[in-house]
């Protein structure tokens, strides 16, 4: 009987349950494998804290937002706390008599699990965040939800703003990949989306907005929270400089909005979204796509394929090194299809790269 150990890194995101599930049920299922949960991230490999997790246990969890075993995303093991833990994580591994370990990540927590890989730890990772900035694969799950969770907000935001004739700032999560931002964006109708990808020039975009305030009195500006001026931060340093509350100033949105607010005679408002945008309910694309990963996932560990990642490529799950996906961003591309709708639109704007 195989028994493979469940763990879920990093911030969580919507979907982490329905993945536990795909992979729990299916190893259950195909190889009667008793599967173990570790809490807390990595945090509880560290702590030597883990369950096991019945059939039961792994139903009625699917639609459930955030992580039934917990998650940690500041308990690395090569470094808590300046130590090196990694070799008690192996000894756990060893004591739990695990054959295999599932971890269910973004870039970080994957890192961690490739390094363990050297340690001769089985591992098969399963990429999550909402940032959708995963590389080797087109899209992650979590990502979904937040686009509609951040979309819903737009459209609220649209008829405040509206009624009040104000500029309407939304600061999306994202990190630093303008994902969410553009998606969201597009499918709020933004008038104007600033990403990470395209550094913007603040003349531009206060132009945009007298433009769009002339013809309708009112503007919707989506910013991810990764987005930078591409004058080399001189207007946010000013204002910063000559704050007396500068650590009220807060994030990107609110620093555009004290920007803007040099160039425009408008009312403006700036709206941070923040951890609404991971909490709660995975849409039904992100409830299918987290499961047939999960269930992926767990065929691989079924066949003894390990130190794999599980990803989509072209519509179709495939595997790949868990090298691959370890410690690196996915950018927007220039060629993607959404942000050449964007720019042909006139909602984004700027060539320029960081
Ligand atoms: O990576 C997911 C994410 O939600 C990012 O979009 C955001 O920058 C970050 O995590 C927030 O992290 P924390 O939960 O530590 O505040």
């Amino acid at each position: 009987k195989l028994r493979v150990a469940v763990l879920t890194g990093g911030g969580d995101c919507p979907g982490l349950n329905a993945a536990i599930r795909g992979v729990a049920k299916t190893l259950m299922l195909t190889v009667q494998a008793e599967i173990i949960g570790i809490e807390d991230g990595f945090l509880g490999f560290i702590e030597r804290r883990s369950r096991t997790l019945s059939y039961q246990d792994c139903s009625g969890i699917l639609s459930l937002g955030g992580t039934l075993i917990g998650t940690h995303n500041r308990a690395n093991p090569f470094d808590y706390h300046g130590e090196d833990y990694s070799s008690r994580v192996k000894a756990y591994y060893d004591e739990l008599g695990l054959d295999a370990l599932v971890i269910i990540g973004g870039d970080g927590t994957l890192s961690i699990g490739y390094e363990l890989t050297k340690l001769g730890m089985n591992i098969v990772g399963v990429p999550k965040t909402i940032d959708n900035d995963l590389m080797c694969t087109e899209r992650t799950f979590g990502f979904d939800t937040a686009v509609s969770i951040v979309t819903e907000a737009i459209d609220r935001l649209r008829t405040t703003g509206q009624s009040h004739k104000r500029i309407m700032i939304v600061e999306t999560m994202g990190r630093n990949a303008g994902w969410i931002a553009l998606h969201a964006g597009i499918a709020g109708g933004a008038d104007t989306i600033l990403i990470p990808e395209h550094p913007y020039h603040i003349d531009q975009v206060a132009q945009a907005c007298r433009t769009r305030m002339g013809s309708h009195q009112f503007s919707i500006v989506v910013i991810a929270e990764g987005a930078k001026p591409a004058d080399g931060n001189v207007c946010v340093r000013e204002i910063l400089d000559n704050s007396p509350e500068p650590q009220r100033l807060g994030g990107i949105g609110e620093q555009l909005k004290q920007q803007l607010s040099v160039h425009l005679d408008a009312e403006i408002r700036a709206t941070t979204l923040g951890h609404i945008q991971r909490g709660g309910s995975p849409t039904s694309f992100d409830r299918i796509f987290a499961t047939n990963l999960g269930s992926y996932a767990a065929t691989l560990v079924a066949s003894g394929q390990f130190n794999r990642a599980v990803v989509q490529k072209g519509n179709q799950l495939s595997h790949v090194a868990l090298a691959c996906v370890a410690n690196k961003t996915r950018f927007i591309p220039d060629d993607d299809p959404t942000l050449g709708t964007a720019i042909a639109m006139g909602i984004c704007f700027g060539t320029e790269h960081l």
